[in-house]
């Protein structure tokens, strides 16, 4: 069976509630689609606006982060059950920014990916490369030892339903988005990885999704690869632009 096409929206720390729920109006005609899961991920803050936003449209709900840790005092963090209650369906983790800014590790990230699939959340599990990496030709190393760390204990049937985006870290918010020949080569590599680490089932059925810079000018070419399930979108995503992403056909 064909894997369904998701596109999602990171917002990262943009839209105030406000603004937030005057995007999801501009926006609720124009990403209307019966083939394409479409999902906003935003700010904890905009979570219970946008919720009510996109009630009754084929928008689904994301988080940007969360952490693992059931509850308590844990000052500034936001639990799975949290956004499970809330009415959020998917939530991103690890992040490259997480990773780098806040120093996000993958024995956090792997604890992060374990707890939001046992709250009945779907992760989007992020993974990239550097360009000095790419230079040195350890991109695939890289990304092997990231999805291993960070599905360690994750049973088959959890990872086919997870998210996993490819995310060149050089390609994000600059613009320069990667081949369509090395996104369809990584996000293969990483199909074959699920496969070693599980089975073929597993590694058929998961989606990979590509990040970094994907607009609506070449997310048509993108998503036509037999390995790429559709797209993480950063700055594309708070403009009608999302629209074109979504309907990319
Ligand atoms: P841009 O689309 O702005 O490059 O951001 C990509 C990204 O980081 C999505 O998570």
């Amino acid at each position: 069976m064909a894997r369904r096409k998701i596109v999602a929206g990171n917002w990262k720390m943009n839209m105030t509630p406000s603004q937030a729920k005057a995007l999801c109006a501009e926006l609720k005609d124009l990403v209307k689609s019966e083939d394409v899961d479409v999902v906003y991920c935003v700010p904890a803050i905009d979570i219970v606006p946008v919720v009510e936003a996109v009630k009754g449209t084929n928008v689904k709900v994301g988080a940007e982060n969360m952490y693992f840790e059931e509850k308590g005092a844990y000052t500034g963090e936001i639990s799975a059950a949290m956004l499970v209650d809330a009415g959020v369906e998917y939530v991103i983790i690890g992040h490259s920014e997480r990773r780098d800014y806040f120093k996000e590790d993958d024995c956090l990230l792997n604890k992060k990916v374990k707890k939001a699939l046992e709250a009945g959340l779907i992760p989007i599990l992020c993974c990239g490369e550097t360009l000095e990496q790419r230079e040195m030709g350890v991109t695939m190393d890289w990304i092997r030892l990231q999805i291993k760390s960070d599905l360690a204990g994750v049973t088959a049937e959890q990872v086919q339903g997870m998210i996993i985006a490819y995310e060149p870290i050089w390609a994000i918010g600059t613009g320069k988005t990667a081949t369509t020949e090395q996104a369809e080569e990584v996000c293969k590599g990483i199909r074959m990885c699920i496969e070693e680490m599980y089975d073929a089932q597993t590694a058929e059925a998961v989606r990979i999704q590509y990040g970094g810079s994907v607009n609506a000018a070449n997310a048509a070419e993108l998503f036509a690869q037999p390995n790429i399930d559709g797209g993480l979108v950063g700055g594309a995503s708070l403009k009608a632009d999302f629209g074109k992403i979504v309907n990319y056909k």
